[in-house]
């Protein structure tokens, strides 16, 4: 055992002298900060892949291990009122602001991310964000845990947050918690932006809910897996904190089990004749605006090269991007971040032109000095200033549209 910690204190000090002098962008504020974050993602990745090749563990069970890390108690405080409980069996985390209401309030439903395979609503940088919500806006609002990959594999991650969604537009349930049914806000990030963005179109085009979504709110969301290889992925492949290999390897987890799917990923030859027609809707050549294109020259996925026929890559509930513009006419005010040093950057900024395409309202602001994934470094021992900022600015943008 104690042969084994310092063969693994060894590795990890090699490799984070190995890492620390991965170029980060110059822009990038706090840089040591990043450096440190960037290396220990780095790390794990490594780690966990050593660890699964020895056959300890799997890379998603340690990696798994590494974020519950940073779950917090469920913890009231002096101005809200903190719960774990259910919507519809899936485990939500709601913050009730104590101040005494005279009208109904504003709520957020917030759907964290974690690439399908991770996170909760306990992770302090969520737990954080909600609690700051709740607080500043006077607000209703609600964390779902939706279940996890690879155990619970697409469409269960959908299922769940529909389940949990819908479970808090019945009327009963915005009374009991004193909510206006006309102001209510989705917000995700990442995965949790794609299942915000599925959502909301679901709600908004389906009879089944009689109350609509008032604003979505999308931080740097994945919006589409049909094509690996647009502009941001070919960027920013070992970009900070997620590179397109940690994507890859996640997503398939994910997608299904199937050892050649990963390598079919990274080839961009994974999807089947019959989806040539979707792709109009992620052509990036037509999309992107040609700040983002720069000299990329665009190329068609080859199709039919290998036969997963998995269902899931022509589902609108795994790839918003396919939604059809008349789907797309109906949705709700939008507020989109997307970050340069991101691989998903393209996925956000094509559904900005998608939905502005069709009249969709759309505040969009993208960080130029932004990388993925900050909301969740803004609490300890990092208080990421960019993690700040994007809550700053979120927060302002809610306070004036919801
Ligand atoms: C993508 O757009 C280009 C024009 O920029 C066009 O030549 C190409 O046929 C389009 N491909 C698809 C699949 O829509
Ligand atoms: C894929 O499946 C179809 C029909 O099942 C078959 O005709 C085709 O040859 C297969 N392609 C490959 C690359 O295996």
């Amino acid at each position: 055992m104690m042969r084994f910690k310092a063969l693994c204190l060894g590795l990890l000090c090699g490799l984070l002298a190995a890492h620390i002098y991965m170029p980060i962008p110059s822009n990038i504020e706090e840089h040591w900060k990043v450096m440190v974050l960037d290396a220990t993602a780095k790390i794990c990745t490594f780690m966990g892949t050593c660890f699964e090749n020895i056959g300890i563990m799997k890379y998603e069970e340690f990696i798994s291990m590494i974020i519950r890390l940073d779950y917090t108690q469920l913890l009231s405080d002096e101005y809200v009122t903190v719960t774990d409980t259910t919507f519809a069996d899936v485990p939500v985390r709601l913050y009730l602001p104590k101040r005494k209401s005279e009208t109904p309030r504003r709520a957020v439903i917030y759907i964290h991310g974690g690439a399908y395979c991770f996170g909760s609503f306990k992770q302090s940088g969520y737990d954080f964000l909600n609690r700051w919500t709740a607080n500043k806006l006077d607000a209703v609002v609600v964390g779902v845990d939706y279940r996890l990959g690879p155990q619970h594999r697409f469409p269960a991650q959908f299922e769940d947050t529909i389940a949990a969604v819908k479970f808090f537009f019945q009327d009963k349930i915005l009374t009991k918690y004193g909510v206006d049914p006309t102001r209510v806000c989705i917000s995700g990030d990442s995965a949790g932006g794609m299942l915000a963005t599925a959502v909301t179109q679901q709600v908004q085009n389906g009879l089944e809910i009689k109350h609509k979504i008032k604003a979505q709110a999308l931080f740097y969301p994945s919006l589409q897996i049909i094509d690996s290889y647009v502009p941001s992925l070919r960027e920013s492949e070992n970009g900070i904190i997620l590179t397109r290999e940690v994507a890859i390897k996640l997503l398939s987890l994910y997608i299904a089990e199937d050892e050649t799917l990963p390598q079919a990923m990274r080839r961009n030859q994974y999807m089947p004749l019959e989806s040539r027609h979707l792709f109009k809707f992620v052509n990036w050549s037509i999309l992107l605006p040609e700040k983002y294109r720069k000299d990329h020259v665009y190329t068609e996925p080859s199709l039919g090269t290998t036969n997963f026929s998995l269902p899931i890559f022509m589902d609108v509930r795994a790839s918003p991007l396919l939604a059809s513009d008349s789907q797309l006419r109906n949705l709700p005010l939008t507020y989109i971040i997307t970050c340069q040093y991101d691989i998903l950057r393209d996925d956000g900024l094509m559904y900005v032109s998608r939905l502005q395409n069709v009249g969709v309202q759309v505040v969009h602001e993208h960080i130029e000095d932004g990388f993925h994934g900050a909301l969740s470094y803004m609490t300890s021992p990092l208080y990421l200033h960019l993690g700040l900022r994007i809550r700053d600015m979120y927060i302002s943008w809610l306070d004036n549209n919801l």
